[in-house]
């Protein structure tokens, strides 16, 4: 394929665009697509990058809790349901203790 420049493009806009195609968008930062992706990321860049939630990886217990405390510590809005369960399913699938999507370092 012919190198172009949409390729500096595409290097400005994502932080690693070898992994794009693996599951990333760059509308969503860091985070995995999947069903929950959008309700995870509006709802917790409103305060912080969305690296700082796809660096961990924590159990179901542990993402409530991690919620819990964004509530009672960091002023964070209750997330009614359905969103809650959608994104508690989403980060406890995607961002679990086994890591599977650990991001790339950013540079
Ligand atoms: C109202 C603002 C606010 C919202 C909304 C918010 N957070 Fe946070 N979050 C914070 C602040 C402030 C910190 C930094 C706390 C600290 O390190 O003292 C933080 C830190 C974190 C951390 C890092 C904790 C650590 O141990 O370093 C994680 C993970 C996190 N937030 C997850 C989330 C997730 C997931 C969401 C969305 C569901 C979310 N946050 C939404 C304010 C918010």
């Amino acid at each position: 394929m012919k190198i172009n420049i949409l390729w500096p493009i595409l290097f400005a806009m994502t932080f690693t665009p070898a992994v794009v195609g693996a599951g990333e968008d760059p509308e969503f930062g860091a985070l995995f697509i999947a069903p929950g992706v959008e309700e995870t990321f509006y709802t917790c860049t409103a305060c912080h990058s969305e690296r700082i939630v796809a660096q961990q990886g924590l159990s179901r217990d542990k993402w409530v809790d991690m919620l819990d405390w964004m509530v009672e510590e960091q002023g964070m809005q209750e997330i009614e349901e359905p969103d809650y369960t959608v994104i508690v399913d989403y980060l406890s699938e995607h961002y679990g203790v086994d890591r599977p999507n650990f991001p790339a370092p950013m540079n």
